[in-house]
């Protein structure tokens, strides 16, 4: 057997995971999987196909369907790059009903879990320390205000050149903490063993080298 390397990050939304992640991924040459981009493209093809949060045979034949991957941190769904559509606000706003439904969990747990097996992965998501690579040797959960996690979405939806207001943001960051950490399948949680992170007033580079740091010295250390 293998052994594969995988860091689990878990966090609410905003709280700065998927840019650490891309970092790390490169400093340590593991595949970044963005497991909120999974649940945003089954939305996105859930709207795109006229199929209801209620009609759960409908959304696994869809699931079932669905070819995904990432290219460069960037997933490609059916062949098409999908990031831009992924991250519309409108995706934003639906994204944690579909993600409440325990047979779509259980899929893409599953998909998840499967590329854990084949490649040395760092993962985000809600559910990954917990859930998804619960034997995961290297945990962390990011944590911030909603006023600076709302910021820091409103900052890169206006520089991507997207019309959106700082209230409407942070409104939408509260109703899906609410949502994800209490929703009954995998809420939101920190795990046990994660060492948990406040990002607020941090700036990127010293959350990077905070974790780079610990990864470092348990390799070093488990080594000898
Ligand atoms: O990280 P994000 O904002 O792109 O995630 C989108 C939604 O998907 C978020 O509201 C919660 C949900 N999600 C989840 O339930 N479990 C995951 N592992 C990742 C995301």
């Amino acid at each position: 057997m293998i052994l594969r390397l995988s860091v689990a990050i878990d966090g609410p939304a905003g709280a700065g995971k998927s840019t650490i992640a891309k970092l790390l991924a490169k400093d340590f040459n593991l595949m970044y999987i963005n497991t909120g981009a999974m649940y945003r493209a089954v939305t996105l093809m859930a709207l795109s196909t006229n199929v209801s949060s209620e009609d759960i045979d409908g959304l696994c034949d869809l699931i079932d369907k669905m070819d995904m991957y990432f290219n460069k941190d960037r997933l490609i769904l059916n062949n098409e790059d999908v990031e831009e559509k992924i991250t519309s606000p409108e995706i934003s706003k639906k994204v944690s009903e579909f993600a409440a439904l325990p047979e779509v969990r259980k899929k893409l747990v599953k998909l998840q879990q499967n590329m854990s097996k084949q490649y040395d992965v760092i993962m985000d998501g809600r559910d990954i320390g917990t859930v998804v690579l619960k034997e995961a040797p290297f945990k962390f959960f990011l944590t911030a205000s909603p006023e600076e996690r709302a910021n820091r979405r409103y900052k890169e939806l206006v520089n991507k050149g997207l019309k959106v207001e700082y209230e409407d943001i942070l409104k939408d960051i509260i109703n899906r903490d609410y949502l994800d950490s209490n929703r009954k399948t995998d809420p939101l949680r920190k795990a046990e063993d994660a060492i948990e992170i406040d990002t607020t007033g941090l700036n990127i580079d010293g959350v990077v080298n905070k974790i780079s740091e610990h990864i470092k010295s348990s390799l070093v250390s488990g080594a000898k």
